[in-house]
């Protein structure tokens, strides 16, 4: 118990913010998310809060995923892959945009629930419309006991403990984590036997074995994260002196991504709005010349995640388009792919600052490259002298 109360202490002297403990427990609550759910020896999944349902869960004809603010962003990241795993159509929705459509819901559909706090008021009314339906519904909560896991058929409790940051961090890796594991029990209850689908379940799993170790080796790169705040700053106070370019772009940051990484990219905007006030937009890397390549001149931050997956070659393929633009991001690779990444830049003799993010399976790369996200948007705060964990004009649960 002693060692326990230093540790507390200790950790409490370490970080200037909740937010950023939080961020740093995410080693621990990775694990705790894993914990007790999965054999790494037989690579099979369990799900107490499910198990109950799962042939339901089996026979529902299509999925949706309903929720608000960061716990959207942990639907769209597990969209694709819950689609592969469960051969199944996967919808995302708001809450507010599923109440809005008037969707027609019918008892034969799986309607996932995600919400940290498990009260927000705009997720509560989309579940009472969904179990009016008589759909099925699951709820993926944090905090034990709230209105959506009382209200929900079964539910899986993400365990990342209290969060008290108004922007949400860790719960937020843990309901992607939760959301990939519930897909790997439906392909395994399924008994989807197509070898692909089990050899990426069995790849999956042997890649969450090693994921709390790489959360660790990525929240060691903070002092290059760090830098990058650093280095943004600059661009943007070298556009505010410029002429060619108008006031706002000198707040502004492009987040790019691809597959994958267009979550990662939408999530890391989300946090740097909410605790850095500064305006950024995460945008799926394709998109940029149907529009958003007009702000871009040089010296406009943008930063890109390139990560090792099909849509590498698609990522690069925008950081040539900004470069044309005399614009050179700020890139995310893959450990090892630093000759990839000099190979594909156009201007060979000047490759970009970048970051390696060490290599996971694709599904799951978007944990590691969220964190440095969680990281830059904290360290553009306490350099802009933002309130991290109290976030003006926001609160941590809108339960009206
Ligand atoms: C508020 C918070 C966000 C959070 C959202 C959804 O807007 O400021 O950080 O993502 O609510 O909250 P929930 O508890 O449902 O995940």
């Amino acid at each position: 118990k002693m060692q326990e109360f230093e540790q507390v202490l200790c950790e409490e002297n370490l970080f200037s913010s909740k937010t950023e403990k939080e961020i740093h427990q995410q080693r621990a609550t990775i694990e705790s998310a894993i914990r007790g759910r999965v054999d790494f020896e037989t690579h099979a999944v369990k799900l107490g809060g499910i198990q109950g349902h799962l042939d339901e869960i089996c026979r529902s004809s299509r999925i949706y995923m309903i929720a608000m603010g960061t716990s959207t962003h942990a639907a769209l990241a597990t969209q694709t892959i819950l689609t592969t795993l469960t051969n199944k159509s996967v919808s995302v929705m708001q809450a507010t945009q599923f109440l809005d459509m008037d969707e027609p819901i019918s008892k034969s559909d799986l309607c996932i629930f995600i919400s940290q706090s498990g009260e927000t008021a705009d997720s509560k009314h989309a579940l009472d419309y969904c179990n009016q339906a008589g759909a099925l519904t699951l709820g993926i909560t944090n905090v034990v006991g709230s209105s959506i896991c009382q209200n929900t058929s079964c539910g899986i409790h993400v365990n990342a403990g209290v969060e008290v940051g108004v922007a949400s961090t860790k719960a937020y890796t843990s309901q992607y984590i939760c959301l990939v594991l519930l897909g790997i029990a439906i392909a395994q209850a399924h008994s989807i036997t197509g070898s692909r689908v089990r050899e990426m379940s069995i790849e999956i799993i042997d890649a969450l074995r090693e994921l709390p170790g790489k959360t660790e080796e990525v929240l060691n790169q903070k002092a290059k994260i760090r830098h990058l705040a650093h280095l943004i700053q600059e661009k943007q106070a070298t556009i505010k002196e410029s002429t060619m370019f108008n006031r706002e772009q000198s707040n502004s940051l492009y987040i790019l991504g691809r597959g994958f990484q267009y979550a990662v990219a939408r999530e890391a905007a989300l946090k740097i709005k909410e605790i850095a006030y500064m305006h950024a937009e995460g945008l799926c890397a394709s998109e940029l010349k149907h529009g958003p390549l007009a702000m871009v001149q040089d010296n406009f931050p943008t930063i890109l995640f390139a990560l090792k997956d099909r849509y590498q070659e698609h990522a690069f393929n925008a950081m040539n388009q900004l470069v044309s633009r005399g614009c050179v991001p700020f890139v995310f690779i893959t450990e090892g792919d630093e000759l990839e990444l000099a190979r594909n830049f156009k201007c060979k003799e000047n490759v970009p600052f970048h970051i390696a993010l060490p290599k996971s399976t694709p599904c799951l790369q978007g944990i590691l490259a969220v964190i440095p996200m969680q990281l830059l948007s904290l360290y553009l705060a306490q350099a802009r002298g933002c309130n991290v964990d109290q976030p003006r004009n926001l609160a941590k649960s809108v339960t009206v």
